[in-house]
């Protein structure tokens, strides 16, 4: 069996049409575009290549990107005073701030500093506590976009196993509390789990989100199973790799997605969605 593989760039570009079209609503009732404030500190290249792509798609959606771009010796009280302002400022509708931050900010204070309704990243633990609570407002760009993948090819988690790989607040929480919200069983896996083949094997939706190229080994996962990549992984030679085996998976496999052009573009869309959202909220 070779799987179906999950168009997450085709799905993305749908979705920004989308955003694009209530974005285009709002201007006909007579309101302003949404807007964006992209914080980026220090000089990271993946993180600038991030932010890069994110104003780009905010073109695309009609949305208004707010950049600020910061030395690597920005303080915490800098930043802080940077996102009261941002918080107070009624011409902005969400606040990002790129992670990771360098060594001396400590990165949970900033997330609690961003007013909650603006809060397009979906990590403040009001939004957190909210997806726990099966009462999302904002939620997580990653893991969302992984449920709106999953709707579009007709894939509904209610009643399977799905085990997500990785713990992290960024993704593997989150996408747990989504899953969970789908009325699917969740195990989370991390690096204490003890048999985590026996884990992956028994899944009928694995995301793997860890960020180690090649982690997931394709024999591990079940026949006919729907396999979902977060990994985004630079190799030696340049090339991108996910954390899951591509080629040994995608023979068991139903579905699975790539890397690049899976989830990866759909965390940027979905971040357009969030901010559409927080816009929507706000008037
Ligand atoms: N760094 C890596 N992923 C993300 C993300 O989703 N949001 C922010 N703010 N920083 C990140």
């Amino acid at each position: 069996m070779s799987a179906q593989i999950i168009d997450g760039k085709a799905v993305a570009a749908a979705l920004i049409e989308e955003v694009r079209a209530g974005v285009d609503a709002r201007l006909a009732a007579g309101k302003r575009a949404p807007a964006l404030a992209v914080i980026l500190i220090g000089d990271d290249p993946a993180s600038a290549v991030y932010v890069r792509n994110k104003k780009k798609s905010c073109e695309k959606a009609g949305i208004r990107s707010l950049a600020w771009d910061l030395p690597a010796s920005t303080t915490q009280e800098e930043l802080l005073a940077i996102v009261d302002q941002l918080n107070a400022d009624n011409e902005v509708d969400g606040i990002l701030v790129q992670l990771p931050l360098p060594e001396h900010i400590d990165p949970q204070a900033v997330i609690e500093r961003i007013a909650p309704h603006k809060d397009v990243d979906g990590f403040h633990p009001y939004n957190m506590g909210r997806l726990a609570i099966k009462m999302p407002l904002l939620r997580p760009c990653t893991p969302r976009g992984v449920m709106t993948l999953l709707e579009k090819y007709g894939i509904d988690p209610k009643g399977k196993k799905a085990v997500i790989v990785g713990a992290s607040n960024i993704v593997g929480r989150p996408q747990a509390l989504e899953m969970l919200l789908a009325r699917a069983t969740v195990t989370v896996c991390h690096s204490a789990t003890e048999n985590l083949a026996a884990e992956v094997a028994a899944a009928d939706i694995v995301v793997a989100a860890v960020g180690k190229p090649g982690f997931v080994k394709g024999e591990w996962v079940k026949p006919g199973a729907v396999v979902i990549d977060v990994g985004i992984n630079r190799l030696a030679d340049g090339t991108l790799a996910g954390d899951v085996e591509f080629a040994q998976a995608s023979e068991r496999a139903a579905f699975i997605t790539p890397v690049p052009g899976g989830v990866g573009p759909m965390t940027i869309a979905t971040l357009l969605q969030n901010t559409l959202d927080c816009a929507n909220l706000h008037a």
